[in-house]
């Protein structure tokens, strides 16, 4: 008993007062600080996106270069990193590594750490864009056992990034433009989602004073579940085992059944019951990078067969089950030649931006409180201990 609501997946309830990102789910809307998703997928970079979350304004032309001159200034991470990720097994998965190495990060910048300096907030914030692709990348290239490459700092962010973890001698494809703008396309859409988990995580994390750094690292744990961004690899893997457009229907009957266990992954959200205006840009895309790559990739035929098997079925209209961002980005960054098992950590490296902003709204909300549901009881009342032997 007790005086609060039951609310299971917080699904009515409100944890926060946010000026981020907006979602209206049902008509399908998202904005970054005002300006719609569209507007900033077609006319920004991932970068002036992350400035306009941490910051709250687009930056003109002086904040930007002062930015991107900040973050590329920290790319860099401690040589004493290589000794951790050296320690991971080779098939460790990437996102295992990277909230190992996130978490440890917390190890290099904890002791002098005064959260009380919003100066030194902000540069906590800054190292966390700055590094991640650089640990990401190093995580990848340990698990292939190719030696880690130094950011190229006078690349810009996402082909420094691509740069970093795909760099061949003789294949240098992370150079190619038309795949560094997917990416930063992708990020760009990535980049915040108002209070999901992996955010709310971060939040709840946050909320106690913790160091920055493991904040971050939690978001990192709670994005890895296929209900949130390990939804793009199990996308992928669910294309291949369905294979082609004929086995498709049986696919759909098998989401149905609920004793089946099995969800079409890359369908359905918590806040959007209309389109994911996201999915609609990233399906849009998909056409246009595999055609300037030169890419056909059966794999999209069958996703599209897929799509528009269950929207035209009752049980996927009935829900308001639509294709969400993931379900076709997973297709672009194969054609990338992102392998599948880093997909995931694409998503973390975008979401970065926003789990900082995040994390800087709440130090400087004067309503920030430590984050503590409360619980509906189920187990025995009270009563007396019973000694071992009379058990
Ligand atoms: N396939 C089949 N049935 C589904 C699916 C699906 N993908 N998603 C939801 N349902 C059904 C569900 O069984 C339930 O049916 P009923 O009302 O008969 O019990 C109904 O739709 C509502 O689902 P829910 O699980 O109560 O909804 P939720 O808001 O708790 O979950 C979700 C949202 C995204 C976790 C869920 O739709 C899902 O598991 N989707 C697949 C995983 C996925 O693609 N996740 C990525 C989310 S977008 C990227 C991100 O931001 O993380």
């Amino acid at each position: 008993t007790g005086c609060f609501t039951y609310d299971p997946g917080f699904t009515a309830t409100a944890s926060c007062k946010s000026a981020i990102t907006y979602i209206d789910g049902d008509e399908g809307v998202l904005l970054y600080r005002g300006y719609p998703i569209e507007q900033l997928a077609e006319k920004s970079s991932f970068l002036e996106v992350a400035y306009l979350l941490m910051n709250g304004e687009l930056p003109d032309k002086q904040q930007f270069d002062s930015f991107e001159h900040e973050v590329t200034h920290h790319t860099m991470m401690h040589e004493a990193f290589k000794s951790f990720i050296g320690g991971f097994r080779h098939d460790a998965h990437p996102m295992a590594m990277l909230v190992g190495m996130l978490g440890s990060m917390a190890s290099f910048y904890h002791n002098d750490l005064d959260l009380e300096d919003p100066e030194q907030r902000r540069l906590a914030a800054i190292r966390l864009i700055a590094k991640v692709p650089t640990i990401a990348a190093a995580c990848h290239r340990h698990s292939i056992g190719w030696p880690i490459r130094y950011p190229r700092n006078n690349l810009e962010y996402t082909t420094r990034f691509l740069h970093m973890m795909k760099e061949v001698p003789s294949e240098p494809l992370e150079l190619n433009p038309v795949a560094a703008k997917a990416m930063d396309l992708l990020f760009i859409l990535h980049a915040d989602h108002e209070q999901n988990a992996s955010t709310s995580t971060v939040r709840l994390v946050g909320s106690t004073g913790a160091n920055p750094y493991v904040c971050v690292a939690s978001g990192v744990a709670a994005l890895w579940g296929p209900a949130h961004g390990g939804a793009n690899e199990a996308v992928l893997k669910m294309l291949e085992e369905i294979g082609r457009p004929e086995n498709v229907k049986s696919a759909v009957d098998k989401a149905k059944d609920k004793n089946s266990g099995f969800r079409l992954m890359g369908f359905g959200h918590r806040v959007y019951k209309n389109y994911d205006p996201r999915a609609a840009l990233v399906r849009k895309m998909t056409h246009e990078v595999l055609g300037q790559l030169g890419v056909n990739d059966p794999l999209l035929d069958v996703a599209m067969k897929l799509e528009e098997a269950a929207l035209q079925d009752e049980y996927f209209v009935q829900r308001k089950l639509y294709p969400n961002v993931d379900f076709y980005s997973g297709i672009i960054y194969k054609a990338l030649g992102i392998p599948v098992e880093m997909f995931t950590v694409m998503f973390a490296i975008a979401r970065t931006a926003g789990w900082v902003s995040h994390w800087l709204e709440q130090q400087n909300d004067p309503e920030n409180k430590i984050g503590r549901p409360r619980q509906i009881y189920t187990g025995q009342t009270s009563r007396e201990y019973v000694g071992i032997d009379q058990r």
